[in-house]
């Protein structure tokens, strides 16, 4: 295992049964409050591409998508829960590991053919990301890569993202 994943299973606690009963919830605050895993789960974010946009998904994923999109010399996209942004927007929707949600992104979000990173803390069921995918392409970018600190493997999130680059910080 490598320092950098050693240094995250280390910041990210498990909590059980929230936020509701049988869900192993993975907590990453404690990392967020750490300078060194914070700023090494960034960088190892950052050196993955070279991307003119990095995309957060609401809300875990803004904390790590904007510092990492400053360090890339990136601009930043938000995907929202539906009704949070303002302009005319985009809309998927997807299962997640427990209900139901819709995601959606300013439809002039991107350039066309812009390189975009899409970036959150838990790859899961996938569907999160899936749908965030989705979104970016139908908005005209181009997606590179999706980079997740944790991917939760026994949930083979990563078969629903067939045909996209899929980084994990690391895999549990
Ligand atoms: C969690 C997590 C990922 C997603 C992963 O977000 O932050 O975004 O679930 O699950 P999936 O791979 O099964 O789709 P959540 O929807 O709980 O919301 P939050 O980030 O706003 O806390
Ligand atoms: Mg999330």
């Amino acid at each position: 295992m490598s320092d950098l994943s050693r240094l995250i299973l280390d910041h990210v606690r498990d909590i059980r049964d929230y936020p509701q009963p049988g869900v192993l919830f993975k907590d990453i605050t404690p990392l967020l409050a750490d300078p060194e895993a914070l700023a090494a789960v960034v960088d190892g974010f950052a050196g993955l591409h070279q991307v003119e946009k990095v995309v957060g998904i609401e809300a875990r994923g803004f904390i790590l998508a904007a510092p990492t999109a400053y360090r890339v010399g990136a601009g930043f996209v938000p995907v929202r829960k539906k009704g949070k942004l303002p302009a005319e927007t985009l809309e998927a929707s997807y299962d997640l590991e427990y209900g139901s949600a819709t995601i959606e992104v300013h439809r002039d979000a991107f350039t066309p053919g812009e390189r975009v990173l899409i970036v959150d803390d838990v790859l899961a069921t996938g569907g999160t990301a899936r749908a965030a995918v989705e979104l970016v392409r139908r908005a005209g970018a181009d997606v590179v890569a999706i980079a997740v600190l944790m991917e939760l493997a026994f949930l083979k999130g990563r078969e629903r993202l067939d045909g996209v680059e899929v980084h994990s910080l690391v895999v549990v």
